[in-house]
This record gives C-alpha cells, structure tokens and sequence, in this order.
C-alpha cells in the first residue's frame, strides 16, 4: 500500500470525528439513563423506612399492640403495607417489638395476660409462644414471632422497620 493509498481524506478524517464525537454524546446521555432504569433491580429485597410509631415514653414493661403503614419500595413498585407490632421496654432499656404474625400458618397471635399469663396466644391451632415470643415446644408454631428492626432517635420516637425472623438474626 502506497503513502498516499494510507493518508486519511478530509472526507473520512470528518467521518471518523463526527462518530467519536457523536458516540461520546450518546454514551454520556445513554450511562446515566440505563444506570436508572435498572436500579430497581440492583435493591436486592426492596428498600424499607421506617416509621415513627409513638413516643418511646408510651411504651413500658406491658406489651402494647401498635399498628403502622409501612412504604415498600420493590423494584418499580412502591405500594403501602400495613403493619402490627407488639412493643414492651425492658428493665435494661432494650426493646421488643414483635411480629404478632404466627410463625405456624399466619393468624394473629394475642397478648391477653389474663387468659395467658407471659404468654402470646394463637388461637386457631392453640399455638403458644413465651414472653420473649420463643415458640413453646408440644404446639404447633416451629419457630418463634419475627422481631422488628427499631431505632429511638433523638426526637424520643420509637422507630420500627422491617419485621426479620430470627433465623435471619443470626
Ligand atoms: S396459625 Fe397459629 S397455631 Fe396455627
């Protein structure tokens, strides 16, 4: 091949710079937009809050049962969810807040000391759970209630989040 055959005309030297500069262009608008469009995905279990649920004063050495709305992010969905919590303070200041949610079929388990003394109550198999929601042996649940993630900020708020079973605990 001749010099002259490998020197670039002005026609192509053009080419070549209008298609780097307008693959430039179009990386620099196309990265961001894919980046968004397939975030949702990346959240691997969705994206939680959490919510104010009364003032961390409220609550004592009784359960108290408090209900909440909860806004799930999952993927490109985002949907409200309404929770239930049973929420004690203990002597050392921790505190519980149980999923009332059975872990034998899913009814709702009950905090009714004067039928169940320290105990939580399912009532449709007569599951039965200690203080702590640890599932008492010889009744149907196989596992104890899910704990809820919770925090006490400084407004004096309790804080809760997502219920995780205690497995996922560790
Ligand atoms: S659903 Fe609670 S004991 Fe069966």
């Amino acid at each position: 091949m001749s010099d002259k055959e490998q020197q670039v005309s002005r026609r192509q030297f053009l080419n070549y710079t209008l298609m780097g500069v307008g693959g430039f262009l179009a990386a620099t608008v196309a990265t961001p937009m894919l980046g968004f469009a397939i975030d949702p995905i990346l959240k691997v279990g969705g994206d939680e809050n959490m919510v104010a649920v009364g003032d961390i004063s409220e609550f004592g050495k009784e359960y108290k049962r408090v209900d909440f709305k909860l806004t799930i992010k999952d993927g490109w969905a985002e949907y409200d969810r309404v929770y239930s919590a049973w929420v004690r303070v203990l002597d050392n200041g921790e505190v519980q807040a149980l999923s009332p949610v059975c872990t034998h079929l899913g009814c709702t388990v009950q905090w009714s000391p004067d039928e169940h003394p320290n105990q939580f109550y399912c009532p449709c198999h007569d599951g039965l759970y200690d203080e702590n929601g640890i599932n008492l042996p010889n009744t149907p649940p196989t596992a104890p209630l899910a704990v809820y993630q919770y925090e006490v900020r400084e407004d004096g708020k309790l804080y809760l989040g997502q219920a995780i079973s205690r497995e996922e605990l560790g």
